[in-house]
């Protein structure tokens, strides 16, 4: 099965000149998300990890079925406020000022193996920031995968951990 048939190229969004990719034809395909899910089961069963992390919002989505298919906890890294009690944040750069993220300290525990899961890599900041604040509470972050990968943005070369993605487009 060719994934790349449930994913819908919409030019302009949300900026002209932005071709985003959508996964909601994907999502909404049951033997094709299936499928995706499987392949991404594969790619990561062999890092043996404890806990999948997925991140806030469309992560969420990957890592809760992986989670369940893997057999593993599955824990949330949330944008700044979302999430309740004790918490860590870790702030990172964007193109136009800087953005917060925060996961419950005692959501890892120290030397746990974690796998990262996010719907997109584009460039990077987002799954670096995520691997960073993991790094911070002590888990052990053996990997970081994806559904789509853009090549050209080069962003698993900031990520720091082995990369993973069902999908790489080069433009
Ligand atoms: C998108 C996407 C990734 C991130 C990739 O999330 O879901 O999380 O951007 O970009 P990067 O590699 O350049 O950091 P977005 O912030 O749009 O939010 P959402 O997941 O809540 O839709
Ligand atoms: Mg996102």
């Amino acid at each position: 099965m060719n994934l790349k048939d449930h994913i819908r190229g919409i030019p302009d969004f949300p900026k002209p000149g932005i071709l985003f990719y959508d996964i909601s034809p994907l999502l909404a395909h049951a033997e094709a998300w299936q499928v995706a899910i499987e392949r991404l089961a594969d790619a990561i069963r062999p890092h043996k990890p404890d806990l999948l992390v997925g991140i806030e919002s469309r992560g969420f989505l990957v890592a809760a079925p992986l989670a369940l298919t893997l057999g593993t906890g599955f824990v949330m890294v949330r944008k700044h406020g979302k999430l309740p009690g004790d918490k860590v944040a870790h702030s990172y750069d964007l193109e136009y000022g800087t953005d917060t993220i925060e996961i419950q300290s005692d959501a890892v525990k120290p030397g746990q193996r974690v796998v990262v899961l996010d719907d997109l890599l584009a460039t990077g900041g987002t799954m670096a920031a995520a691997i960073r604040l993991l790094q911070q509470v002590g888990a052990d972050v053996r990997a970081a995968a994806f559904l789509i990968e853009l090549n050209f943005l080069q962003g698993r070369d900031r990520i720091g951990v082995p990369a993973t993605s069902l999908m790489a487009y080069d433009e």
